[in-house]
């Protein structure tokens, strides 16, 4: 039986001795001995409490917060002994070291952005410049002045955006021709990208936004014949050497004569398939002389310049070069198709 006296000196000691077996515990075996030795329900610091018994009820008061203190304090560094010896050593892990590392993801250009500096840089390594219009335009530059009267059925051809009666988004990028023009004289050699809206039913093949190139050269004695040598020769370097093309009549209202373009099919050569639909021919643009009437309505002499324009849409350019087969693909901004360029 002990006194208070001697239970306050026996915690005191107990303690010193739990912390010189604790710096000596190394491994989860020496800890648990440790734990049956001070801890456990018969080890030296439960069996302290006992001696709780035959002490007056104050005294037993002050004694059990000194044997409480002991006791939570043992406990929590046991505990923490306990994880620091639980966690793996470093060369237990199981680290294969011949694993490859991780690669930093790689961004590429966008297939529409690949293909429009192609054509881009072609043209400008044939002196043409790049211009850019705006999207939101108005009627007069978008028709009128393009020779598509109000009420003229060629309108029928684009189904358009409008966002005033005299406001529309644009449905092509010849309006910057005009633009072009009303801002400078000749010589013009000038390359137009950017981006069309057409007011169509989304499919594969459609979409309600698109992209085209227009070109526009206007100069002295700028003939048609310049015109087909220009495009045959952007058509070579673009798709190779051995391509064959050739000119159709076609029409459009500002420009006459007026011509598409097609190139053999370089899928099949020219035997026929299903991208050239069994023709062995591809068209790729709209082209013709400046009409008349345009240069009218920019304040050019339609006796002294003569030019040519021409039109061709990025997405079925990429379309055919890579053999894409629906155009809502560009606009999806799907992983796993812009990982593929
Ligand atoms: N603007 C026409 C279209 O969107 C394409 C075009 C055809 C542009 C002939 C031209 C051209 O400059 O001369 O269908």
């Amino acid at each position: 039986m002990l006194n208070l006296q001697e239970i306050q000196n026996r915690a005191q000691s107990l303690q010193r001795e739990f912390e010189e077996a604790l710096a000596r515990v190394e491994t989860l075996n020496d800890l648990e001995a440790l734990r049956i030795r001070f801890l456990a329900r018969k080890g030296a610091i439960p069996s302290l409490f006992d001696e709780l018994r035959t002490l007056s009820p104050e005294e037993r008061k002050q004694a059990g917060k000194v044997l409480n203190t002991l006791r939570d304090y043992a406990q929590r560094e046991f505990d923490s002994l306990r994880s620091r010896l639980s966690a793996p050593h470093p060369a237990e892990l199981k680290i294969d070291l011949s694993l490859p590392g991780r690669r930093r993801p790689f961004a590429s250009l966008h297939p529409l952005t690949q293909t429009l500096r192609d054509i881009k840089r072609i043209f400008q390594l044939m002196g043409f410049s790049v211009a850019e219009g705006p999207e939101v335009e108005d009627d007069y530059h978008n028709f009128e002045a393009l020779n598509f009267p109000p009420d003229h059925p060629a309108r029928d051809m684009q189904d358009t955006f409008f966002i005033t009666d005299r406001v529309l988004l644009r449905t092509h990028t010849s309006p910057v021709q005009i633009r072009v023009m009303e801002h400078s004289r000749p010589p013009i050699r000038v390359i137009i990208p950017g981006r069309v809206y057409r007011n169509e039913a989304i499919s594969a093949r459609s979409y309600c936004l698109f992209h085209q190139v227009e070109g526009l050269a206007v100069d002295h004695h700028i003939t048609f014949a310049e015109l087909k040598g220009t495009l045959a020769s952007f058509a070579r370097q673009f798709y190779g050497e051995n391509l064959r093309y050739r000119f159709r009549p076609s029409f459009f209202p500002f420009t006459e004569p007026s011509a598409e373009m097609d190139i053999s099919c370089f899928l099949c050569g020219g035997k026929g398939c299903r991208v050239c639909k069994y023709t062995g021919w591809l068209e790729i643009l709209g082209c013709g002389m400046v009409d008349p009437n345009v240069f009218e309505a920019v304040g050019y002499d339609s006796e002294e310049y003569t030019g040519y324009a021409f039109g061709m849409g990025i997405e079925r350019i990429a379309m055919l070069r890579y053999g894409i087969e629906d155009i809502r693909l560009f606009y999806d901004n799907d992983l796993r198709f812009l990982e593929q360029f």
